[in-house]
């Protein structure tokens, strides 16, 4: 908590409305955050955080309502014109030039002239301007690197450096924590109490309960478009800001384990070693009916080996047998006809397909059983039920199924993408980090599913980077360092500091 919390007000958003087509994103919501705090805004998938936050930052024309920055009313059309302005947005949907470097991506628009008779680009100048904000957050990343080249996690640090070089008050970040490692989180932290010192507000959206607790001065809380509470964070306990963002009591946060492994091994990995990323000599078995959970430190591997087993990464050496028959799965497709199935990591990137509507991103993964009985064309009816069935399941918030995914909240855009991998009914479905920016109602249904799924025989490997997800739902855990299997370990019988000694083993 900060000495200066209750400092004077900057940022005041009253009575806000927003309208999409079938949909008011938001209703009369107000919002007023002091200098030299931090405000978490929370609510579920939809419920309207980053439509506000978007309205500030000139992305959408609010429909009613004013929005004054330091007693001076403001209403940017343009997010130039609110950086210009002191406002700055890190989104949940990095939107980046990915073929361009970390420097241009900062400077992009207002690149530093070789001088005012000269005006063409100073690329000294931008790389020791660069350089000059790295140092001040302690960020280590190359200003020359192509984005495309770096992880999701150095992009984002490069995002707060952009909203940090162009010296705003008020900055805003959307799930910035949804790609981060642990030692990533407390960088972003620390930068964070950094900007709260200097007088900054901050405005911080998580679906992460402890952090928000942590990090928060105060927590405003929205549900269906409409603001609910605004109260000082030490007062809120976990269990009450859960009841007003979802309205009810939400007593666990993970349904019981109801299934029973089968002494039968579905999918055995041998020597498993990538081509072209450090996971090398994998081996372990996966029965039927198990949650299996992936551990570890970003970047040791664990995306990579689903991705080596899916077949969307390039091997060196190892096999793959389902049973105890060899399989390939050279490409994605090979996988899906063995049975297989991936939710990726990064969905938004790889997953969807966002000029389409819900339901053909829905259906697109099992266009076979959408074909009509007595013709070869696809049956309207098949598709528009299967989508129904997937958003009922995973309760995907949308106006309509012809609705553009592009258009759905972030939470509810990886929810289709979940049900689409449902629908083909893998034997063993493979699930990177499967409720990463999925509010905590949602990611209940989500375990349940994979608990359902296991009770139904089929088998699940799932990596997250939540360890209390993978105790609370896996059955056996995996922990990969350094790009090696460092240990097996049962879940009922582990702590996450055993699982942290081994995810260190081979650093
Ligand atoms: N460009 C758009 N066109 C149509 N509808 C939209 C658009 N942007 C947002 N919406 C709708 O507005 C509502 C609020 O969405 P918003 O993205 O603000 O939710 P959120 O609280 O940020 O959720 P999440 O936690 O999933 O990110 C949703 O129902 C969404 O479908
Ligand atoms: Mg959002």
């Amino acid at each position: 908590m900060n000495q200066q919390a209750g400092g004077k007000i900057l940022l005041r958003m009253e009575n806000i409305s927003k309208s999409f087509p079938g949909v008011k994103a938001l209703d009369k919501v107000s919002l007023q955050v002091k200098a030299g705090t931090v405000h978490a805004l929370m609510g579920e998938n939809g419920a309207g955080k980053s439509t506000l936050m978007k309205c500030l930052f000139g992305i959408y024309n609010k429909d009613e309502g004013h929005i004054y920055l330091e007693d001076r009313e403001v209403d940017f059309k343009s997010s130039r014109e609110a950086l210009d302005n002191g406002v700055a947005m890190v989104h949940q949907e990095l939107n980046q030039a990915l073929k361009r470097s970390v420097m241009d991506n900062i400077w992009l628009g207002r690149y530093p002239k070789i001088s005012k008779f000269i005006p063409l680009v100073s690329e000294k100048k931008m790389y020791a301007d660069t350089m000059k904000v790295f140092q001040e957050l302690d960020i280590h990343v190359n200003p020359k690197a192509i984005m495309s080249t770096m992880p999701v996690s150095h992009r984002q640090m490069v995002e707060i450096a952009k909203a940090v070089s162009f010296n705003a008050k008020v900055i805003v970040f959307d799930e910035p924590t949804s790609s981060l490692t642990e030692q990533e989180v407390e960088h972003l932290f620390r930068i964070i109490n950094m900007l709260r010192d200097r007088g900054c507000g901050i405005i911080y959206i998580s679906h992460k309960m402890e952090e928000i607790l942590r990090i928060s001065d105060e927590v405003t809380i929205m549900r269906d478009g409409q603001w609910v509470a605004t109260e000082p964070a030490k007062e809120l306990t976990m269990n009450q800001i859960i009841r007003l963002m979802v309205g009810r009591e939400l007593t666990n946060r993970f349904p019981p384990k109801a299934h029973d492994v089968v002494d039968e091994i579905v999918l055995k990995v041998e020597g498993l070693t990538a081509m072209y990323s450090s996971l090398r000599d994998v081996s372990f078995a996966l029965k039927k009916g198990e949650v299996l959970g992936i551990a570890g430190l970003d970047g040791s591997g664990r995306t990579e080996l689903l991705e080596n087993i899916f077949g969307s990464a390039t091997r060196k050496h190892g096999k793959i047998y389902k049973g105890s028959k060899l399989i390939h799965n050279r490409s994605p497709q090979e996988s899906i006809a063995n049975g297989l199935s991936m939710v990726t990591e990064e969905r938004r990137a790889t997953g969807i397909f966002s000029i389409l509507d819900v339901r053909s991103n829905t259906v697109i993964s099992c266009l076979k059983k959408c074909r009509s009985d007595r013709f070869f064309f696809l049956s309207n009816r098949k598709m528009q039920e299967k989508t129904q069935w997937s958003v009922n399941r995973m309760r995907i918030k949308t106006p309509s199924l012809a609705t553009k995914i592009r258009s759905l909240s972030g939470g509810n855009q990886q929810k289709v993408i979940i049900g689409r991998w449902l629908l083909t009914e893998p034997e063993i479905f493979l699930m990177d980090e499967p409720t990463r920016g999925i509010d905590v109602g949602a990611k209940y249904e989500i375990y349940q599913i994979i608990i359902d799924m296991a009770k139904e025989g089929k088998s699940v490997i799932m990596v997250s980077s939540e360890m209390p997800e993978l105790l609370g739902v896996c059955d056996r855990i995996l922990v990969m360092s350094n790009g090696r299997l460092a240990g097996e370990v049962t879940a009922t019988a582990t702590t996450q500091e055993e699982i942290m000694t081994l995810a260190a083993k081979y650093v």
